[in-house]
């Protein structure tokens, strides 16, 4: 059996995941919910998670340390900026035997960006899934800064804000993958995946970045593609 684990904080990786189950016959499961994300029935898991600062979420990182699978296949998605060398660092986290790596470049959440991607690149992971074997993994260099707090430099960036409009029901809080917010407050826990924007059902909920993060996310960069490692 085939299982597709998800992190989302805006949605993006979730519609890769979606895509990817409805293709296997599949379901997508959660992570980084207050349920547990169990892979102990699963041969092949697909792992779809966000690159936050050029490293992979913490929640993405204690669910690769627990995973039981014989086969893994790791998709990253991202901001068209940079997914430093996560599929090499989720790679050392996991038991089981990589068979298949994907970087997906897609709308940047702190731009509000759009969460299209190419479906088309990713048939041959389909074909690898089919008939598994064992993946090369690239070690890429990454920015010297990108492992200095990456939490904390997305909290100062991002400021979320929180509108009279909030009726303290605390969704934001049950739904968060850090128990970072309370009623539309949040702590130094939070690492600023933005979920909580998303699911507020009042819309209470905005976020600004800062003059000096909205320069480095509009610069003008070369256009990606897709990648894939088989
Ligand atoms: C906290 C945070 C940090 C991010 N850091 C990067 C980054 O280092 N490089 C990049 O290209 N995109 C970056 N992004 C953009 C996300 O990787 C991209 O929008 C991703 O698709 C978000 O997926 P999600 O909606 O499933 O969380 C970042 C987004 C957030 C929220
Ligand atoms: S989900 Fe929205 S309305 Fe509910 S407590 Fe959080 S910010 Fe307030
Ligand atoms: S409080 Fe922070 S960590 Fe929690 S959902 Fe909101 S942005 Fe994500």
């Amino acid at each position: 059996m085939t299982g597709v684990f998800c992190f989302t904080g805006s949605g993006h990786s979730l519609r890769i995941g979606e895509y990817i189950a409805e293709r296997l016959g599949s379901r997508v499961c959660m992570i980084g919910t207050k349920a547990p994300t169990d892979s102990a029935a699963c041969e092949t898991a697909v792992v779809v998670f966000p690159v936050y600062c050029q490293n992979i979420p913490e929640p993405v990182k204690r669910f690769l340390t627990n995973l039981k699978a014989e086969n893994i296949v790791l998709i990253a998605s991202y901001g068209k900026i940079s997914w430093g060398n996560v599929l090499a660092e989720a790679e050392k986290l996991v038991n089981g035997s990589v068979i298949a790596g994907a970087c997906i470049p897609i709308g940047h959440t702190f731009l509000n960006g759009s969460a299209d991607f190419d479906k088309a690149a990713l048939e041959p992971l389909f074909e690898r899934i089919e008939s598994p074997r064992e993946a090369k993994i690239p070690v890429k260099r990454k920015n010297i800064f990108a492992d200095f707090l990456p939490a904390w430099r997305s909290r100062v960036s991002v400021k979320i804000i929180r509108a009279d409009s909030c009726t303290l029901c605390d969704l934001c809080g049950r739904s968060c993958p850090m128990s970072a917010i309370k009623n539309g407050i949040t702590n130094e826990k939070c690492i600023r995946c933005l979920r909580c924007v998303s699911i507020c059902p009042q819309k209470a909920l905005s976020f600004e970045n800062s003059v000096i993060l909205q320069r480095y996310l509009t610069k003008k960069r070369a256009e990606k593609a897709v990648e894939l490692f088989l």
